[in-house]
């Protein structure tokens, strides 16, 4: 069976290692598609640019809002495609992150979720959970120019909304057919520890 499996959290959470841990794991029992978001189409590459030129993350938040939206539409399709083809897909980073960043940027969350609603749901997503202090260091210690979203009270504020991402799992799903498989896996841990906890997720799929 094919599955469509979602990683998120945080700036710095350690997503890219426990994304590249879950490849080692599955290859041997699927074929993969693994993506992100924002994604490399075109407004995927869009959203990159704007990204590096703004300082404030407190700004702009209904147009980040809409081309994000914009850039999951057209990344929708190939995800879709893929499913079909048999292909399981990892994908870096959804919906979730939308609820997430452009509320905080202060965008409102009614009219995220009514836009959320009309993606794919994925089979399961996975919060990996730091504080962002934490976060902040390890982002720091990488050393690359920093994006308008890495900033300790805004990730703060970020880490606040993920962990309350099973309750908004709860409100997309009402009155519908849909259903979120959403899991908050404690990130603050040996990279090995954090793994077999997401290992075991991935099992009961
Ligand atoms: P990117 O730099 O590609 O991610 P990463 O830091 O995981 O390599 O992502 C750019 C930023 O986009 C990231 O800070 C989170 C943000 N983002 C949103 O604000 N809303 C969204 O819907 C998505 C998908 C990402």
């Amino acid at each position: 069976m094919t599955k469509f499996i979602v990683f998120e959290g945080i700036d710095g959470c350690g997503k890219g290692t426990q994304i590249l841990n879950a490849i080692d794991l599955l290859k041997d029992h699927t074929t993969l598609f693994v993506t992100k978001e924002p994604s490399t189409l075109k407004t995927g590459k869009l959203i990159k640019r704007l990204l590096k030129e703004q300082d404030d993350p407190k700004t702009n938040a209904e147009l980040f809002t809409n081309l994000y939206t914009k850039d999951r539409k057209e990344h929708n399709k190939i995800i879709l495609k893929q499913l079909n083809q048999g292909h399981t897909v990892i994908c870096d980073r959804y919906y979730y992150s939308t609820i997430a960043y452009q509320q905080a940027q202060g965008d409102n969350i009614k009219k995220i979720l009514k836009q959320s609603k009309k993606f794919l749901v994925p089979d399961l997503t996975l919060v990996i959970d730091i504080p962002a202090e934490t976060a902040m260091q390890r982002l720091k210690a990488r050393g690359k120019k920093k994006e308008k979203f890495e900033k300790q009270k805004f990730l703060e504020e970020l880490r606040e909304t993920y962990l309350k991402m099973p309750y908004y799992g709860k409100i997309l799903d009402k009155n519908s057919d849909r259903k979120e498989n959403i899991i908050i896996i404690d990130g603050n841990r040996k990279p090995e520890k954090v793994f077999e906890q997401i290992k075991e997720e991935l099992k009961k799929l």
